[in-house]
């Protein structure tokens, strides 16, 4: 089989996610035959450096050997099972690591299998939780710019036109307040007193607030001073409104920390969690919650005060067990410190790209660096014409708009860093 079969086939039968399908009349639809740490091979033989971690998925390369020695040692004992009055070793152990390296106030995990549901998971405990205490609080606050999802309600909370506009119709009761403009403390205060009008006015409707910590990833990885979390979470107390952080994109180490919240020491009343749970093996998340909450659902038989939420693949257990192996890879070998040394030389090598006069900004946070082109429309889809040059070059590169970002697995070692960002700063050159 080769390339261009594969993708006839392909399009034949199926429609892809997030994608104009009649892109591909142009460009390529790649057909990956195998991949093997930060590489992806092609079916004509063409290598590239996945430098997006596979939709930030992918923390400890492809083919990694210990993640998949645990998942084929799980899948010889058990693959599944109803997770509904049965339970099993993997989910136990997994959430009690959560737990533990989790901020110590979130005491119980609520498992579902994408990062959507999670949300989904989430808000519906919040309002529910208020509903149980006789208080119907119909609203949610989030970010301007934010991303949380495709379902209808983390759609709903997300601010990017591009993906929700077409269903404006279907959506929850939601109100947007201003993101800090950059990483200053100043604007992060800004902002914070624009939130606290809100919750002035309208606290008694609102359920929760909802919250990416530190880098909204889908809107163009904008970044932002953690002072803004403190005063966030301050003013939720203060209104007794829920602080719901969305860790998805930036868990599991990806911002510096094991968790965007602890740099700013917070106690969020949910946190949100899946993509790098399992280093981009299988799907799995999962919700951590206060046992507050859970206590305001536990009583005797009563079906209008029970969270009857659920997936059939809740729990799995190889995804459970990868989840395990991606915890034992960051305590065995120091991730967190190793991480710090290969951001600040991404920092430097990022700097570079200000030289060109078609980068606008450039910005890091941990092992997320990102750069916004400048001078281009939007139909001149400057983005995709980097991402055709890094495909040629040999990385994948997926911009979002004109903002192109490197945000590797973990593993990723100096040379292909090089390899990475010269692709990167040649194909913007090239323009
Ligand atoms: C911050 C954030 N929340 C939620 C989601 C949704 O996760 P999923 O794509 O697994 O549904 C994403 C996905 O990119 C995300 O970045």
């Amino acid at each position: 089989m080769d390339n261009l079969s594969l993708m006839r086939e392909d399009l034949k039968y199926i429609w892809h996610p997030c994608t104009q399908m009649k892109d591909h009349q142009r460009v390529p639809l790649i057909p990956i035959k195998s991949a093997k740490g930060v590489y992806l091979e092609d079916f004509d033989g063409n290598r590239y450096i996945d430098a997006i971690s596979s939709w930030w998925v992918n923390l400890f390369g492809h083919q990694n050997r210990y993640i998949k020695d645990k998942i084929k040692e799980q899948l010889d004992s058990l693959e599944h099972v109803i997770f509904a009055g049965f339970t099993h070793e993997q989910i136990i152990k997994l959430s009690r690591r959560l737990i533990k390296i989790a901020p110590d106030n979130l005491t119980k995990c609520f498992y579902a299998d994408n990062g959507s549901s999670a949300i989904e998971v989430a808000i519906k405990m919040s309002f529910h939780h208020n509903k149980n205490k006789n208080l119907t609080k119909p609203y949610f606050v989030s970010l301007e710019n934010s991303y949380h999802g495709e379902t209808i309600g983390a759609l709903s909370l997300g601010d990017l036109g591009i993906y929700k506009k077409s269903y404006e119709e279907l959506l929850l009761k939601s109100i947007k307040t201003p993101v800090p403009k950059d990483k200053s403390k100043g604007e992060a205060i800004k902002a914070a007193k624009k939130l606290e009008e809100i919750f002035k006015k309208r606290g008694d409707e609102i359920s929760a607030f909802v919250i990416e910590p530190l880098v909204q990833c889908a809107g163009g990885m904008h970044m932002y001073h953690p002072e803004y979390l403190k005063l966030s979470s301050k003013l939720c107390k203060e209104y007794d409104i829920h602080y719901i952080v969305d860790e998805i994109a930036t868990g599991f180490g990806r911002t510096g920390y094991m968790f965007a919240c602890e740099s700013a020491e917070i106690k969020p009343d949910f946190m949100a969690l899946s993509k790098g749970i399992t280093g981009g093996y299988l799907p799995l998340s999962v919700v951590l919650l206060q046992e507050e909450v859970y206590e305001g659902f536990y009583c005797d038989y009563n079906l209008h005060k029970s969270f009857l939420h659920s997936h059939s693949y809740t729990g799995n257990a190889l995804a459970c067990a990868a989840a395990n192996a991606v915890l034992d890879i960051f305590e065995r070998d120091n991730i967190l410190e190793k991480n710090r040394a290969k951001s600040q030389y991404i920092a430097k090598k990022l700097n570079r790209f200000l030289e060109l006069k078609n980068v606008e900004s450039i910005r890091q946070t941990g092992m997320i660096a990102a750069l916004t082109l400048k001078g281009y429309d939007s139909t001149q889809r400057v983005g995709l014409r980097v991402y055709e040059y890094g495909l040629k070059e040999g990385v994948l590169l997926r911009p979002l708009g004109n903002v192109i970002y490197f945000m590797p697995p973990y593993i990723i070692t100096y040379d292909e860093i090089d390899k990475m960002m010269d692709v990167a700063y040649e194909g913007i050159k090239s323009l």
